[in-house]
């Protein structure tokens, strides 16, 4: 596989290291988190975003808990960390499925020191699963992408939300890595501009044919034949399929759906949340309306008037064509492949 040219985070002398993804595409600097809330405050402010990205952080930010827990308090300070680590965004299963893996952790009967050690490397191995689930996410994907298609895209469910590799365009850089063609069409993704800042640069960054359009663009898209098919990422997805993602993924499963293009979601185990049986018990979160009334520094709306800015939505499962996960493609009914790989090992 080709080296990545920029990293998401890394753990360095008892130190997270984060590329601070506020400031992309202009500037790419890595900041460093110190203590848990610089953690909970990095994730909540999306220095770091993507679900996977965000769950893979937070078992950092525990570890850094208990690296710097003084003697007696790292099971009490650890449990805290976790505790307060999952108010920093709630529609990311992947935050909580993180953090009750590190949890887990404290019922080992052992000294202070090796639990320290033991949660350090919990949080390594969560890691580097991201990336290997992302690869297998990648080559399933792959077999769905016929050499010359042209991908739709929306938010960013690449490298960039993940630990490496990326989900949905995990997919299409294992389909040119097998020496297809592809080219992907991203959408701005309007209020945060993921697509736009995000996905634009990582795509560009390895070479691979990237057009930016409009949110307000892909239906027309559609409709000129011009997109073959569409693959997003997810945050949750609930045990009947429903598929929680960024704000504006409903519109396009819609769209897709009209014009009878194949409408894929990409997404680790660690995003299906078995314990919520359909889209309407997902939490989503409410951002602020600063990110609505501007852009960057600019102003962009009176200031005063009233805003709701949810930061995902929720497509039901029948608008789903396939969900491509690391234990393979997902075909429907949702609720009977889903099942079917909850106690699967790889
Ligand atoms: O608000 P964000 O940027 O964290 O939202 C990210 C998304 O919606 C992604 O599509 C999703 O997390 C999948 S990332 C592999």
């Amino acid at each position: 596989m080709k080296e990545q040219a920029f990293f998401t985070i890394s753990w360095k002398d008892e130190k997270i290291i984060v590329l601070d993804q506020r400031l992309l595409p202009t500037e790419e600097k890595y900041v460093e988190l110190g203590c848990v809330e610089e953690v909970h405050r990095a994730i909540r402010n999306m220095v770091v975003r993507g679900a996977p990205l965000i769950g893979v952080t937070a078992a950092y930010g525990v570890a850094l808990a208990a690296v710097k827990a003084s003697r007696g308090r790292v099971r009490s300070d650890v449990k805290a960390a976790v505790e307060f680590l999952k108010t920093s965004r709630p529609t990311a299963v992947n935050l909580f499925w993180a953090l009750e893996r590190m949890e887990r952790v404290l019922q080992k009967d052992c000294t202070e020191e090796d639990l320290v050690k033991c949660l350090v490397e919990e949080a390594r191995l969560i890691e580097k699963e991201d990336v290997e689930s992302n690869q297998c996410i990648g080559e399933f994907g792959a077999e769905l992408l016929k050499d010359g298609f042209r991908v739709l895209t929306h938010c960013n469910a690449g490298a960039l939300a993940t630990a490496g590799w990326g989900t949905a365009l995990g997919v299409v850089r294992s389909a040119v890595a097998s020496g297809k063609r592809v080219h992907v069409y991203a959408d701005e993704t309007r209020p945060v501009l993921q697509g736009a800042r995000l996905t634009a640069w990582e795509l560009m960054k390895d070479g691979i044919p990237v057009t930016l359009i409009p949110d307000n663009a892909a239906a027309f898209l559609m409709e000129k034949g011009r997109v073959d098919c569409v693959i997003v990422g997810a945050d949750r997805i609930a045990a009947n399929g429903d598929v929680a993602n960024k704000i504006g993924t409903l519109k396009l499963a819609i769209a897709a759906r009209y014009y009878d293009i194949p409408f894929y979601v990409a997404a680790p185990r660690s995003t299906i949340d078995y314990e919520v049986s359909c889209g309407e018990e997902i939490p989503i979160e409410e951002r602020s309306p600063d990110e609505v009334k501007n852009i960057a520094t600019c102003k962009i709306a009176p200031c005063d008037v009233g805003v709701w800015n949810p930061a995902f939505d929720v497509t039901p499962a029948e608008l789903v064509t396939a969900i491509v996960t690391d234990y393979g493609v997902l075909a429907p009914p949702f609720e009977k492949s889903i099942e079917r790989i909850r106690y699967l090992e790889r």
